[in-house]
This record gives structure tokens, sequence and C-alpha cells, in this order.
């Protein structure tokens, strides 16, 4: 490490509040594509993408010239006060793309968590019903309400308390790890129907007013239910007068294939939350819902003092027609049909990898110290991100046990440093079996 960055580290130790983690010690300057260098001048393969953030890449030129242009012209008037075009545009680019044979209408705020809160707020508003069912390895942020929603105690609840009341939390489809020690499909994805259950046991239906769902989970280790899970929930949320959020912060704006997750899943949310990559890193998050849903909320009664910042907005708007203009979505699912061959291949030749899972090229490895115990292996998951960090490869990791290594590499990747990352990959595997 150079001189610039040990100085960073000194500084930031003086002057930054330590739960303000970050998971690597090497301080960045630019970054391009899938490509990332630090202020030593070092390149590395971006496989995190900013969390998600990134699935256009780094410095776009695109998503670089619209946030130039609207610079130039308007950084801020609040939409609440003098409102302007490029948030109206987004808002109708939002409501056709997002999942909904309905009519929609949205609201933009700044951060994943902020959207979160803004569709709870909706959903309690709209049904005048107070609880909401959140899910076992589930994540939403880290604000109050976001951190009651999610799951995974330490680090994000532990000493926090106490939480947003009215929140009730349910086993997810963790195939891997079935709470009820079934098989898919000899289960029958019976874990949806216990959602019947939970209406006994837990919390009435006729009090309940959203359940709120990653289609993947995202944080707690890329966890992919079965197919007919989602519509299974659906489909008695709908008996009972339930509506369902889609959180789908981390699995939208192509990450999985399609523009969103629940697409495979053949499921129309009558709510959406959306954020991460929709601005490639700047803050932006959105609300998108059945416009009778939506609009039944009072003037006022949802908004921000920078919701919707144009610049942002235009950043948005680039983001989306480099979709169209680059064929994203496409190389999105070749991408996922390439790593799902590789990491498969992981699985076999490595006996630490426990579990291949995700959707589309939204993809992770679970590692495991034994296959029939199922030991989750944190220490070695660390071990494999810090040896592919060394050697140029920034890798993130998940899971509620800290044992998931996860792939979210910008979906502009060429084959070239995807390649060379995978190898690195694959050499840090081989590493622990040694
Ligand atoms: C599914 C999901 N929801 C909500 C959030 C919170 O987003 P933010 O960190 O922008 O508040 C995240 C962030 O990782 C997420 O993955």
């Amino acid at each position: 490490m150079d001189n610039v960055n040990e100085a960073l580290i000194a500084l930031r130790d003086k002057t930054m509040a330590k739960g303000y983690a970050s998971a690597t010690d090497r301080y960045i300057e630019k970054g391009l594509g899938a490509l990332l260098y630090d202020v030593a001048g070092k390149e590395y393969i971006d496989f995190g993408a900013g969390i998600a953030v990134m699935n256009v890449g780094h410095s776009h030129p695109r998503v670089v010239a619209a946030i130039k242009d609207q610079a130039e012209k308007l950084t801020h008037s609040c939409f609440m006060v003098m409102p302007y075009a490029p948030a109206v545009h987004l808002a109708e680019k939002l409501c056709r793309l997002v999942p909904g044979s309905f009519e929609k209408s949205a609201v933009m705020i700044n951060s994943g968590a902020e959207a979160v809160e803004n569709a709870v707020k909706i959903a309690r508003y709209f049904t005048k019903r107070q609880a909401i069912i959140a899910f076992e390895n589930g994540f939403h942020g880290r604000t109050y309400l976001g951190m009651s929603l999610t799951s995974k105690v330490k680090p994000y609840k532990y000493g926090f308390g106490p939480f947003v009341p009215e929140i009730y939390r349910m086993p997810f489809a963790y195939c891997y790890r079935c709470p009820w020690n079934l098989s898919y499909p000899e289960c029958g994805t019976s874990c949806a129907d216990y959602l019947e259950d939970y209406f006994i046991h837990y919390v009435a239906a006729e009090a309940t007013a959203a359940i709120i769902a990653e289609p993947v989970q995202g944080e707690g280790g890329f966890i992919c239910p079965p197919p007919e899970y989602f519509p299974k929930l659906k489909k008695i949320c709908e008996k009972h007068g339930i509506l369902m959020i889609a959180d789908e912060i981390q699995t939208g704006i192509g990450r999985t294939g399609t523009m969103f997750a629940m697409e495979h899943w053949g499921v129309e949310a009558e709510i959406t939350t959306v954020a991460k990559s929709l601005a490639a890193g700047m803050p932006l998050s959105a609300v998108v819902g059945r416009k009778d849903i939506m609009d039944s909320i009072h003037a006022g009664g949802i908004g921000g003092t920078y919701g919707g910042n144009p610049v942002a907005c235009r950043a948005a708007l680039a983001v989306l027609e480099v979709f169209e203009t680059e064929n994203l979505l496409q190389k999105s699912k070749a991408l996922g049909e390439h790593l799902r061959k590789r990491l498969d291949g992981f699985k076999e030749r490595f006996e630490i990898v426990g579990d291949v899972r995700g959707l589309g090229p939204m993809l992770a490895m679970e590692l495991v110290k034994n296959r029939k115990t199922k030991q989750p292996a944190a220490d070695e998951t660390k071990a494999v991100a810090r040896f592919c960090l060394e050697r140029g490869v920034l890798l993130l990791t998940c899971g509620s046990y800290g044992n998931v290594i996860r792939l979210l590499m910008p979906l502009v990747i060429t084959d070239e440093h995807l390649e060379k990352g995978l190898a690195i990959l694959e050499d840090a595997l081989a590493s622990l079996e040694i």
C-alpha cells in the first residue's frame, strides 16, 4: 500500500465513526466499466459493482454526459416546490417497466431504505391495517423501519432496539437450509402455504397491510425460492386483501436477466421498490405501485427535500437508455448462463462449495466446511475475498452466516475481464483445499 492510502487510513481512523466500516482498506480513485483503480493506481476487476449499483458499469459515457448536462442546468429546486421534467419522464418509464398490467404511479426518494419506508407507509395508509410480514434472511435497510424489517441481528440490529412495532417475520424458502428440513420438489413448497398457518399463530390476516419480500434475497445470501413460491404467496395475499411489496432494490434494473426479478416469477406486486442500479451511483430510489394505492395518499404525505433530484433522474434516464441501446438485458441473460456453468464447475471441483444458486447473473456460492453437516465456512469465505483482493478482484460476501460469495459484476464486463476474474476466484478456492 502506498503513502496516500496509508494517510487516508490514518485520517479516517481519527475522524470517521468506526461503525461506518468498509469491507476493504483500499481507497478508490476511479472506475471505468468493470474496472476500479485505487489511489496507488492498482487495477481491480469489480465483481461487486458497489453492492449491485453499477449494472451499466462505472463512468458510463452516456450517464456521465447526462449528469454533466443536467448539472449545468439545474441541480436542485425541490420537486415539491418547483417540479422539473426529468422526474416526470423517469416516472413514466418506471411505470412502464415495473411488472404489473395495471395503471401505476411513482414517487422518487433518495435511498433504498427510504423507498422501503415509503412503500410501508403507503401500504398501511391504503389498507388501514398495520401489520407487515417480512422474512427470515430478508434485508431492507438501516433506518429504523428498514432495520426492523431486516432479519439478521448482527451487525444490523444488535443494540439498536426497540424496533418499529407490528412487524412479523416468517421463514423464507431457503431450500439449501430448509427450516422444515424438507426437500424440493417433494415438499410441494409447503413453506408458501404456511402463510395461512401464520395468520393463526402470529397475526391476523385482516390486520395485515402487506408482506414485503425480495424476489431473490440479496444480503441474506442470494436465496432464490422455487418458481411456485411467489405465485402461491401472492394468491394467499389476494385472498385476504393483503398487498405485496416487492423489494427489487438489489434484484432490479437488469440484475437477474430481466428488468425486474418478479418477471421470472410471473407475479405482479402491487408495490415495488427500486434503487441501487437505477441511477448508476447517484442517490435515487423509487416506489412504483398500483395507481389507486399510490394516489390514495394526501398531498404532502410522501416526498422529501432531495427526492427525485434532477441530476439523479437524468442519470437514471441515461441508465435506461443504455439498457436499450446496448441490449443489456440480453447480455445479462448470457452472462447468467455462462456464470452458472462456471460456478457449477467450481462446485464439482471443490468440496467447500455446498450450493450454487441465484437467478440470471445474480449468482452465489455458499461455502461449507462439510457438505453433510453444512457447517458454514465463514473464515474460508473471508479468505477467498482477501485472496481475490490481493490479486486484483473485488469480491463481496453475504449471507446470514457470512459464508456466501456473491457475484454482482457490472453487466458490461468484457469476456477478458470476466475470465481473468473467475480464474483468480478459482485459484482462491483451490488455495483453501490444499
Ligand atoms: C433488498 C434491499 N432493500 C433495501 C436496501 C437498502 O438500501 P439502501 O442501502 O440504499 O438504503 C438494500 C441494500 O442493500 C437491499 O439490498
